[in-house]
């Protein structure tokens, strides 16, 4: 339809400063925590100080008593909050099933036994300290090295991976572990509960309104339609907000039993212990290949620990069955308890730890083999998915790979450990490629063309900083021609049209289609209204119309035509509305016949200076087959933050436990470690912007989580090469590197 606006910029696939910036830039976006009702209290939980056993005794009445407390609700007084079942058909997704003061059992470190409700936060915090618990504590078991136990899923399965590993004349056979981690959003959770006596409305920070709204009404035991969800910014979620958490509960309960308004904000410390986490795993790779490098047997063997009444796993093979060819695969994976709190997803949940481990096997058995570990790669390279016998929708992995070694330099490098040198400082070059899906979920969007020719685009989903307003933006943008700056988003509302979650990264892929029959709807009124007897084009049949920039006029004739707004006008009306729905893929006619995902290499170099022992992550190259690229701006800047991200995932980031205690003890930004500015490399990202148009008329995909996937083997594959160390279990530390033998 229409490609480009009256300043020349393409609507898709320009660089588009995000539509919130100013108001982001200048704290005018109100963020859930920023919401103030007359009347409003503050609550405060208080947290569990042991792992595992029972609650003997609680003394609330010195709390009762300090100053400003309205109420300190325990299991005794928060009233009724239904368990969702866990098996509800995917309706309602919560990771900590059992409902916030529910029993006295304590099943992890810092869960909620009682919360305190006050006029002001410092009331309300002081009282929760001096609520006085008794525990009958038993020794917590948060060891993080893991044996089989439980029950094995096998994940993935073809041909006969015992015979092909047995009988493969080279062979890796390594195990791999990364471990807890814990999402680091600067916007701590939040929750502000209204309650009117008969309807709820909550200000939440949450990653999907429409689940929250679901899962909300079901535990607090009121009909959907008296519940309302608004979350209008987000300060990040990386998963970690994407399903419902208990002090969301706490403060809709305690908003319902004192009918006043009522803030919860999670403090940093909680944020450790209340809101889940990426689960630790650890990773048997078993690789088989002949002297060529053709891999004969894959085999991918993974645990991760779970809460003891969880059942979340973190699906370490999301990307193993269709990232090679191999005649022979197998995947499983186990679950073991620990007493630790329930995990979540964390930004690529699966494919990022997976691809550790599998990027890691596979540049040790580039070294096995002698061989370059891009050539390694190019000559696995699938032409189908092999593990559904279907094709890829579009898959441009062998040019992610030749185009990313050009753009790197990789020719230069001396395969060589230690060889690569500039004065007392070694270079290690190393690479992996990446993986993640791609799909769409249900989407409802409505689009209102206006008189005043402004547009306004209606959806239930939300931006949860990645873009969304902007990217829902460009699209009505594309579909009507009116400009950017006349088109208001409206999300992060469960009144709104029921949109997609902000989850796997599938929004934008989710939104096109019902963005485009929404505006096609809203315009075709607008047609009608322009060929109505009396009207601007009367007599013209609609197919003789076209619309562009805004305007509609008679095809082939010149001059400006009509603005949208005017033909509005002249027929009396405000406004007109189009309503649009997209399909879950997975609904597709032709679901099964393709495999979509998404694809990337990195390229990295560190730098060792051994006489110091300072590691550094200097620069990395980076290309990503991402489908048509909306936003080039948006876009890039959600790779660049993953790879950023993955920096930290490679030499800083865990979250750990004391093993007398179970708590996380490191529950602080200053102690849990994140890459920094100062840590950050120069990065060079590069979209290959191939459209798949098997996904959406536009072809687009999606980029929240892919730039993280496979940073972190690619790091450790370059500090091996520097350094002669194979680091396998993360984050790498100076510890392990000196071992190395490498000296200047
Ligand atoms: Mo992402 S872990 O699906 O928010």
């Amino acid at each position: 339809m229409l490609t480009s606006n009256p300043s020349g910029m393409p609507f898709i696939g320009g660089r588009f400063a995000r539509v919130d910036g100013p108001l982001k830039v200048t704290g005018r976006a109100e963020y859930s925590s920023d919401y103030n009702f007359p009347g409003l209290l503050y609550a405060v939980p208080v947290c569990a100080t042991i792992s595992t056993g029972k609650i003997t005794h609680m003394d609330t009445s010195h709390a009762i008593k300090m100053p400003g407390v309205h109420e300190i609700f325990t299991r005794a007084n928060i009233g009724p909050l239904q368990r969702v079942p866990k098996h509800n058909h995917g309706q309602m997704i919560l990771d900590e099933h059992r409902p916030p003061l529910a029993d006295d059992v304590i099943r992890y470190w810092g869960q909620y036994v009682a919360v305190v409700v006050a006029d002001t936060f410092e009331q309300a915090t002081a009282a929760a300290r001096r609520v006085h618990v008794e525990y009958d504590a038993h020794t917590p078991d948060v060891r993080m090295a893991m044996t089989t136990g439980g029950k094995t899923d096998i994940d993935s399965h073809r041909g006969d991976t015992q015979t092909g590993f047995s009988t493969a004349p080279v062979k890796i056979d390594q195990t791999y572990s990364t471990p807890i981690e814990t999402h680091n959003p600067i916007e701590l959770h939040a929750s502000v509960a209204t309650w009117d006596g008969h309807n709820f409305t909550l200000y939440e920070t949450t990653q999907s309104i429409m689940n929250h709204r679901r899962v909300m009404a079901a535990m607090l035991g009121v009909p959907v339609e008296r519940m309302r969800i608004v979350m209008k910014f987000l300060g990040s979620g990386f998963g970690g907000k994407l399903w419902p958490w208990p002090h969301a509960l706490l403060a809709a309960a305690a908003a319902r039993n004192l009918e006043r308004p009522i803030k919860l904000v999670v403090s940093r410390k909680m944020m450790f212990e209340d809101v889940g986490h990426r689960p630790n795993t650890q990773q048997r790779m078993r690789l088989g290949a002949d002297h060529d490098g053709r891999l004969l047997s894959l085999q991918q063997d993974y645990l991760c620990s779970t809460a003891p009444n969880e059942n979340n796993k973190e699906p370490c093979g999301e990307a193993t069955p269709f990232l090679y060819s191999t005649p022979n695969l197998r995947v499983t994976g186990g679950l073991v308890r620990r007493d630790i709190a329930p995990s979540t997803a964390m930004r690529g949940p699966g494919a990022v730890p997976g691809l550790f481990a599998v990027e890691s096997a596979m540049d040790e058995l580039a070294v096995a083999l002698d061989m370059d570990p891009v050539q390694l790669r190019q000559r696995n390279e699938p032409k189908i998915d092999e593990s559904r016998n279907v094709p890829f929708s579009s898959r441009h992995m062998s040019e992610c790979l030749s185009e990313g070694a050009k753009k790197f330099g990789w020719d230069k490098r001396n395969p060589k450990i230690g060889s690569m040198r500039e004065g007392d400082t070694i270079l290690g070059w190393g690479m992996a490629s990446c993986a993640w899906m791609a799909a769409r979920l249900p989407a409802d969007v409505s689009v209102e063309l206006h008189a005043d020719n402004t547009a306004r685009v209606l959806s239930a989903t939300q931006d949860i900083g990645t873009g969304t307003y902007t990217v829902l933006a460009q699209l009505v943008a594309e579909y009507t021609g009116i400009p950017l700056d006349r088109i208001t988003v409206d999300i992060g509302d469960s009144k709104l049209p029921p949109g997609p979650l902000s989850g796997g990264s599938m929004v934008t892929a989710s939104v096109i289609p019902a963005t485009k029959q929404a505006a096609e709807a809203a315009l075709h009124q607008v047609m009608q209204a322009a060929t109505q007897p009396g009207a601007a084009f009367a007599g013209t049949a609609m197919d003789e119309l076209r619309v562009e920039n805004g305007r509609v006029r008679r095809k082939g004739d010149a001059g400006n035509g009509r603005s949208l707004g005017s033909i509005l006008a002249d027929a009396h009306l405000d406004r007109v509305s189009g309503k649009g729905s997209s399909k879950s893929s997975s609904k597709d006619a032709d679901a099964d016949k393709l495999s979509f995902h998404s694809y990337g290499t990195h390229f990295v170099e560190v730098r060792w200076q051994p006489r110091i022992a300072r590691l550094r992550v200097h620069r990395l190259v980076t290309m990503i087959d991402g489908g048509r690229i909306i936003n080039e701006r948006t876009a890039r800047n959600q790779i660049e933050g993953a790879i950023v991200m993955g920096v930290g995932m490679a030499l800083f980031e865990q979250t750990e436990y004391d093993a007398r205690s179970g708590a996380p003890i490191n529950s602080n930004l200053a102690d849990y470690l994140v890459a920094t500015h100062a840590d950050q490399p120069a990065l060079d990202v590069t979209f290959l912007d191939y459209p798949d148009y098997a996904l959406n008329p536009l072809g687009a995909r999606g980029v929240g989580e892919i730039g993280l996937a496979g940073v972190a083997p690619a790091i450790a594959n370059a500090v091996y090469h520097a350094t002669g160390v194979r680091v396998r279990q993360l984050p790498i530390r100076i510890e392990d590197l000196l071992q190395s033998r490498v000296s200047v």
